[in-house]
């Protein structure tokens, strides 16, 4: 049985796989190729294309799915162990994950960051419990440390914009910029698009102000999966020096290295000229295209001006979610038969 909730479970290999085989199908559609499977979704934060998404890959593949919120409907969730469930969370993960999973084929679980230690939450201590507890596979759809599917719906849209045969991205300079924010959120959009880029064999570009660093045990594994695939990464505080020449301008605000002594919001609010614009995308590759994971706060992370130019891929970036989380539901089930 295969979990597929971090980058560890796929790798570099696992990777290409997902990415040819999401190209190869946005070509030929699989059809019903999910006919009676039954996915379970528990959300414990909201989610516009997160939920849709995975709802519109198993309708379309002949499966169902069934959706809860933890909190609002189910009850609110306990994942620590050795402690007294005297608050307000009267459910624990250790019934709860063998139990929906006597109920479906599949679950997918969505669990944020808590925003205060970046420790404790590299650590993932509510998904690394679904996955010891689930008695099926198991899909992240984001967790504390990574948002798998979205790096992975990031690298497909690489792919298709100037990837080689196979989507190959070797050596293209993409850059993930940090931006501005009225509150610090959380890191695991630009955890999953450095990993899932780094994977793919770009040469990673990781543009912020100091103070903004990103854990550095993923640092690590994105510098191993680059020396795997032919890739590199860097890492500069020169927001328009990095994005010379990129193919590909990501734009995306977290919070500080938590814990912070400071005040975060401030602290989020103290870059302004870190807003991504024409202007700035000026100085990437003529033909580059900007991105960001959705939603974004206009005229705060990005300029609207940008978003609304025909160098916006942030519309197939949202698509590339179908199609990548349909090859995942696919591989899960498969290794569990
Ligand atoms: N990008 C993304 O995961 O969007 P939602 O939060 O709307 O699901």
């Amino acid at each position: 049985m295969k979990h597929l909730t971090h980058m560890e479970d796929l790798g570099v290999a696992g990777l290409q796989q997902v990415i040819r085989q999401a190209l190869s199908w946005k070509q030929a559609d699989p059809g019903k190729h999910l006919a009676d499977a039954l996915l379970g979704m528990l959300f414990f934060n909201p989610s516009l294309r997160t939920r849709a998404s995975f709802e519109a890959v198993m309708a379309r593949g002949g499966g169902s799915s069934l959706v809860l919120e933890s909190g609002k409907g189910a009850w609110a969730m306990e994942h620590r162990d050795g402690i007294p469930m005297d608050g307000d969370r009267p459910e624990h993960v250790r019934e709860a994950a063998p139990v929906l999973s006597r109920y479906v084929d599949l679950l997918a679980v969505r669990s944020f960051a808590a925003l205060e230690d970046d420790a404790q939450d590299e650590a993932d201590p509510m998904m690394r419990a679904f996955r010891a507890h689930a008695t099926v596979p198991l899909i992240s759809m984001e967790s504390a440390r990574e948002h798998l599917c979205q790096g992975l719906a990031d690298v497909l849209t690489l792919a298709e914009r100037f990837g080689g045969p196979d989507g190959d991205l070797k050596g293209q300079p993409v850059t993930l910029s940090w931006a501005p924010h009225r509150k610090p959120l959380p890191k695991a959009v630009p955890n999953s698009f450095l990993l899932s880029a780094a994977a793919a064999g770009c040469e990673v570009r990781l543009a912020h102000p100091p103070g903004f660093e990103l854990p550095a045990a993923v640092m690590q594994q994105a510098d191993d999966l680059a020396a795997q695939s032919g890739g590199s990464v860097y890492v500069s505080h020169d927001q328009s020096a990095a994005v010379a020449g990129s193919r590909a301008v990501y734009a995306k605000a977290w919070g500080p290295v938590l814990p912070c002594a400071g005040d975060a919001p401030a602290m989020m609010q103290a870059h302004p000229d870190w807003q991504v614009d024409s202007r700035l995308m000026a100085k990437a590759a003529g033909d580059a295209c900007f991105m960001h994971c959705l939603p974004v706060r206009r005229d705060l992370e990005v300029a609207a001006e940008l978003l609304d130019s025909p160098a916006s891929a942030v519309v197939d970036q949202a698509e590339n979610r179908f199609h990548v989380q349909r090859v995942l539901v696919d591989m899960a089930l498969k290794s569990f038969k």
